[in-house]
C-alpha cells in the first residue's frame, strides 16, 4: 500500500514520545519511513519507543519547559538526522483539582509545560523551516482548549493558547510552505488520564457519554497527524480537528 506523500525519507521532532498518545504518533511516523527525534522527560520511555526502529531515531532527554535545553537538543537532534521537516508537540501534562483549590505554583507548572513547551518547540524550530521554506507542525491540544473542562481550567487555558498559538503563527507564515495544525484529543486512555481519573469513575461515566460509547486510545490520533504533516494536507493550516467519538461536534 502507498504510504502518505512527503514523509518517507524526513525528519520529525515527537515530543512526549515515551507514552500514550505521542509514542504511538513516533511509531507510526517511522513506519511512514520518518526518521524520528524523540523527546521526552522519560528517556528509558523515550528508548523504548525507539526500540523498534532505533537506526533512525534520535532520543533526547529534555524539559520541554526550558527553552536553552530545547535549543540545545534541537540542535542535537539535527545534527544526528538532518533538518526538522516535521514537528509534533504532543508531551502535556495535568492535575485534577477544581480551580478554587489550586494555586499560583500549580498555574506556573501547568503553563510552563501546556503553553510555554510547544511555544518554546515552535519558536526553536521554525526558524529553520522558515529559512528552508517547508515545514510541518502539529501540536496535540485537548477538547478541554475548545469547550472547557471542570477539573482542569488552566490545563484548558493552556490548550486554547496552543490552538490560539497555531492559529497566528500559521497566518504569519501562510506564505512559506509551512502549515501548522492542532489535533484536539478527548478523553484518551493513557497515564495522563489514569492520574486524572484517580477514582476510576470517571472513565466509564465519560465513555456513557461520548457517542461511539468509548475513550479514545492512542491509536486513534496517529493517521491523522501523519495526514497533517504530509505533502498531502499542504493547504490545511491554521486548523483544530477533534478526535474524541464524536463527544465534541465543533462548527
Ligand atoms: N489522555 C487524554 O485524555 C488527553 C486528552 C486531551 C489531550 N491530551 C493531550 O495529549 C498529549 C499526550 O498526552 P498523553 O495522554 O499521551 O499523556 P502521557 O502522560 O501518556 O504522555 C505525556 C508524555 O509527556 C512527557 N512530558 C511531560 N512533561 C514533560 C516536559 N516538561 N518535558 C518533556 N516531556 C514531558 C511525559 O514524560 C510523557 O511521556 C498531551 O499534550 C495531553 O495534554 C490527552
Amino acid at each position: 500500500m502507498a504510504g502518505l506523500v512527503g514523509l518517507d525519507g524526513r525528519s520529525a521532532i515527537v515530543t512526549g514520545a515515551a507514552s500514550g498518545i505521542g509514542r504511538a504518533i513516533a511509531r507510526r511516523l517511522a513506519d511512514e519511513g520518518m526518521r524520528v527525534g524523540l523527546f521526552d522527560l522519560d528517556e528509558a520511555g523515550a528508548k523504548e519507543t525507539a526500540s523498534g526502529f532505533a537506526s533512525n531515531a534520535s532520543v533526547h532527554t529534555v524539559d520541554i519547559s526550558d527553552y536553552e535545553a530545547v535549543e540545545r537538543a534541537v540542535a542535537a537532534c539535527e545534527d544526528a538526522l538532518g533538518p526538522t521537516d516535521a514537528l509534533v508537540n504532543c508531551a502535556g501534562w495535568d492535575h485534577a483539582a477544581p480551580f478554587l483549590e489550586t494555586d499560583p505554583a500549580l498555574w506556573r507548572k501547568l503553563v510552563d509545560v501546556n503553553l510555554l513547551g510547544p511555544t518554546n518547540l515552535t519558536r526553536v524550530v521554525l526558524a529553520g523551516m522558515n529559512e528552508r521554506g517547508h515545514g510541518r507542525i502539529v501540536s496535540i491540544a485537548s477538547d478541554a482548549g475548545r469547550v472547557g473542562s471542570s477539573g482542569e481550567s488552566v490545563y484548558a487555558a493552556c490548550k486554547g493558547g496552543v490552538i490560539a498559538l497555531t492559529k497566528s503563527v500559521a497566518r504569519e507564515v501562510a506564505r512559506t510552505g509551512i502549515t501548522l495544525n492542532c489535533v484536539s484529543p478527548g478523553p484518551t486512555d493513557t497515564p495522563l488520564f489514569a492520574n486524572f481519573d484517580a477514582s476510576g469513575k470517571l472513565g466509564p461515566a465519560l465513555a456513557r457519554a461520548i457517542p461511539m460509547r468509548r475513550l479514545g486510545q492512542p491509536e486513534d490520533y496517529p493517521g491523522l497527524v501523519a495526514f497533517l504533516l504530509s505533502d498531502e494536507a499542504a493547504f490545511i493550516t491554521g486548523q483544530t480537528i477533534s478526535v474524541s467519538g464524536g463527544l465534541t461536534m465543533q462548527g
